[in-house]
């Protein structure tokens, strides 16, 4: 079974067996029905990289579903179902004048994985929102639901990296938006700018989608267009210490204070200066607008691809003494 159109890469590789869930119960029949076979959970499959094809039963997750579970004057709690795709959820709550998600518009990939690596954009996580999840055990099949404290939510982390990693299957997620004065987050300077260059100074949930919705255009490549992953590196988070250090040498570098005792570098700073944005390897290459992003133009393998991340660490490293790790799933 071609696993093609089922990552955002558009890498070429395939899966031994392959079965889509379209509900909790079937879920379960094949989680129990395969306990010996090595299983591999597939969602939106826009955070990985195949580099070799899946010797396992592939179990793409399905659910959909969206709605309000409980509402008070001020907010409403809604759920989605796993396999809804996250942008139009991100729509789906803007119609309704849910405020809270608009500025993750436009962020590839379904409901369900957004807590793995709490996806963020322009100022917003969805650790902001997210209220729970409901989960399956791999190899118990319980439900078990997970708090936003359980979750342990960081910057493109939580629990399901680390400490319960491959155990769960996420099946559902609720968030708690404002349906009443919304915390309207134009702080990304670069959101501001967009509005002004439509002369909004009031926006609203939809004014600020559309401009996310602009600048994501303008910068990322649309994975139906040149197959991508989003930002392939996390942003690095540098002690001060050997920050200063670093800075001396190059002090046009960029930088967040992230603590007391951290900064955060834009990784797509560092790669650019590297002198990799819009370099090209074959079907593999650095993209030319965001080179946090690394592309597919076309026939690259998974290898290829990661041949140019590891390529692109090295010469970083060498050049700034900083490490940037891969924010997406290399498989
Ligand atoms: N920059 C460069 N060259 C580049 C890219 C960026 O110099 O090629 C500089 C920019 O000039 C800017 C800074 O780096 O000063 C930050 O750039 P940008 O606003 O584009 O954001 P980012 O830090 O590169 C992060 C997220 C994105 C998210 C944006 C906006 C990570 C790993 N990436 O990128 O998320 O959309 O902020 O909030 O944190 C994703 O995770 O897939 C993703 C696209």
């Amino acid at each position: 079974f071609s696993l093609k159109n089922y990552n955002t890469f558009g890498i070429e590789a395939s899966a031994k067996q392959f079965v889509a869930v379209h509900s909790i119960a079937q879920l379960k029949t094949i989680l129990s029905a395969n306990k010996n076979e090595k299983k591999f959970i597939l969602g939106g499959g826009s955070n990985m990289l195949l580099t070799k094809d899946i010797d396992a039963l592939v179990i793409h997750i399905d659910l959909k579903g969206k709605k309000t579970i409980k509402e008070d004057d001020d907010f409403v709690w809604v759920e989605s179902q796993a396999g809804e795709v996250w942008h139009d959820f991100v729509l789906y709550t803007i119609d309704n004048n849910f405020g809270g998600l608009e500025n993750m518009s436009l962020i590839p990939g379904n409901v369900g994985t957004t807590p793995v690596q709490n996806i963020g954009a322009y100022g917003a996580e969805i650790k902001d929102t997210f209220v729970s999840c409901d989960a399956m055990n791999i190899a118990t099949q319980e439900m078990k639901t997970f708090t936003n404290a359980e979750c342990n939510f960081g910057y493109r982390e939580s629990i399901f990296k680390h400490e319960v990693k491959d155990q769960y299957i996420i099946t559902s997620v609720v968030f708690k938006l404002t349906k009443r004065n919304h915390k309207i987050n134009t702080s990304y300077g670069d959101i501001l700018a967009e509005l002004a260059k439509n002369n909004i100074t009031e926006p609203t949930l939809k004014d600020v989608s559309n401009a996310v919705i602009a600048i994501r255009k303008s910068k990322l490549p649309d994975p139906k267009e040149l197959g991508n992953s989003g930002s392939f590196f996390k942003n690095p988070i540098v002690l001060k210490s050997d920050f200063e250090k670093i800075h001396q040498k190059f002090p046009e570098m960029k930088y967040y204070e992230v603590s007391e005792t951290e900064v955060k570098v834009p990784a797509g700073w560092l790669i650019e200066q590297a002198g990799f944005k819009g370099k090209r390897f074959g079907d593999a290459g650095v993209h030319k607008n965001q080179a946090l992003v690394l592309v597919n133009y076309g026939n690259a393998t998974g290898q290829e691809i990661l041949a140019v991340s590891k390529e692109v660490q090295k010469t970083v490293f060498e050049t700034f003494g900083i490490h940037i790790e891969a924010e997406v799933n290399v498989i």
